[in-house]
């Protein structure tokens, strides 16, 4: 089973967004492809039910037969950072617990599409223990895809990510830049710059409302 772990310069940086379209491309060529998220917080509430948005987003875009309870391991209804929902609902993440969920998740696929939580320093666990995004990466042996917006303060917040997950001893595999407009100088400088001050590839630039992701899957 191949996997990715896609991760992002912030919260709300289009993790989700590009995820689906990955998840859904890789559908379309015919591969068993799967998606995972280790801890969600900002859970709709529907009655007993707490819906993951960003599982229940992949699952629609991507036709996914799961339900999107069963594609995250811990669930928040309050939409802060997940050790400090799992602190004031009483739960403490458990490293173990997300290893072996992923390991079931991506079971019976050829392709699991792991979505992190905020950005690689995002808290799950601070008590006797520390958890942080960047841990659980490690721990799930997955190579990362970093997605950065397209527009102003990119440089900075794309190669500190990458400069990290190096420090880390975390494998980038490429880039994505989200909200990208072909033609436009400073996007395309964004490209460039980002790619000779971290190394790495750019291997795909979505654009707003982008319906396709244009990636050669076998990148991934
Ligand atoms: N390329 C895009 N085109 C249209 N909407 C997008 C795009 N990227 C992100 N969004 C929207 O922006 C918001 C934040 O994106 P999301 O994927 O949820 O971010 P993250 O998962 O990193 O927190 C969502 O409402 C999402 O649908
Ligand atoms: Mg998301």
């Amino acid at each position: 089973m191949k996997s990715i772990f896609v991760t992002a310069t912030g919260t709300d940086v289009g993790k989700t967004y590009i995820s689906a379209l990955l998840v859904k491309a890789m559908r379309d060529a015919g591969v068993d492809a799967r998606y995972y998220k280790p801890a969600l917080s900002g859970a709709v509430r529907e009655g007993e039910r707490l819906i993951p948005g960003d599982a229940a987003f992949v699952a629609e875009c991507a036709g996914l037969q799961q339900q999107p309870e069963q594609m995250v391991s811990y669930i928040f209804e309050e939409a802060v950072s997940p050790h400090l929902a799992a602190k004031r609902s009483g739960a403490a993440i458990e490293l173990e617990k997300l290893a072996d969920d992923r390991t079931k998740a991506g079971a019976a696929a050829e392709f699991l599409l792991v979505e992190g939580c905020g950005g690689l320093i995002c808290p799950l666990r601070r008590d006797d223990q520390s958890l942080m995004l960047a841990d659980v990466a490690e721990r799930f042996g997955d190579e990362l895809l970093l997605v950065a917006p397209a527009g102003l303060g990119s440089i900075n917040a794309a190669v500190l990510t990458a400069e990290y997950a190096k420090q880390r001893g975390l494998t980038v595999r490429g880039i994505v830049l989200n909200g990208y407009e072909a033609g436009n100088f400073l996007h395309e400088d964004n490209r460039q710059e980002i790619e000779a001050l971290t190394g790495l590839p750019v291997l795909a630039t979505v654009a707003w409302g982008a319906k396709q992701i244009d990636l050669n899957l076998a990148q991934l």
